[in-house]
Order: C-alpha cells, then structure tokens, then sequence
C-alpha cells in the first residue's frame, strides 16, 4: 500500500511505493532504510542493512504502530543508539505496512552523515 512518510528535520514528503522498493538494496524489503535511499536520501547504514550497528537508528514519531514491533535483535541494536526514545527504530529493520502516513526524524547528530541528492 503506498503511503507518505514526512522526514525531519527537512519537512521533505516522500511518496512511498513499497511495491517499487529494491529487494537487492541494503536493509529490509520495504523498510525505512530502503524508501529513504529509494527517494534519494543517502542515510548512513553502516552495517549494511543487517541490523548489526545503529546507525540508521530513526524516531518514528507518527505511524509507528504500522511498523511491527522490533525484535531482540533490533532492541539489542538499538540500545547502544545514542538518543534512544520509545519511538527509535532501525531504519533497515523496521518494514512499515504502509496503512498510515510516517513522520521519521533523523536525530540531528545524523545531519552531517545525512545527503540528499536533489
Ligand atoms: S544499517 Fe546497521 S543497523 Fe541498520
């Protein structure tokens, strides 16, 4: 189902087509990490999509609850994120069922990792 994802801090609305989503690009089928790079937005993934760094880490802070819910892995993960909130998410884990429109924030000390290409 496609969806919007709204990213912050840019305000920047991705139209998400899971369905156009690469199988072959790092993270996922369909997860965050995959609509980002999809849409041009070159987030650091340094583990390569496998949910072994933290990099990637995002606050998911609307929609979340169309995301299922992380696994030990992803919370083992996430722990060593700086930043954590009850909304953090790895981007390369978390695959949204695209029922409702995303606001994801890229927490600020990404920013100068972060690159969009326009
Ligand atoms: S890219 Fe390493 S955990 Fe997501």
């Amino acid at each position: 189902m496609k969806y919007r994802m709204t990213v912050r801090p840019s305000g920047e609305i991705l139209e998400i087509d899971p369905v156009a989503l690469e199988a072959e690009r790092d993270g996922r089928t369909g997860s965050i990490l995959q609509a980002l790079l999809n849409s041009g937005i070159d987030m650091d993934h340094a583990c390569g999509g496998v949910g072994a760094c933290s990099t990637c880490h995002v606050i998911v802070s609307e929609g979340g609850d169309t995301i299922p819910e992380a696994d030990e892995n992803e919370e083992d993960c996430l722990e060593s994120a700086r930043g954590l909130t009850l909304q953090s998410r790895l981007a390369c884990q978390a695959v949204p069922d695209g029922s409702k429109d995303l606001v994801v924030e890229i927490p600020s000390w990404n920013i100068n990792e972060v690159k969009e290409s326009h």
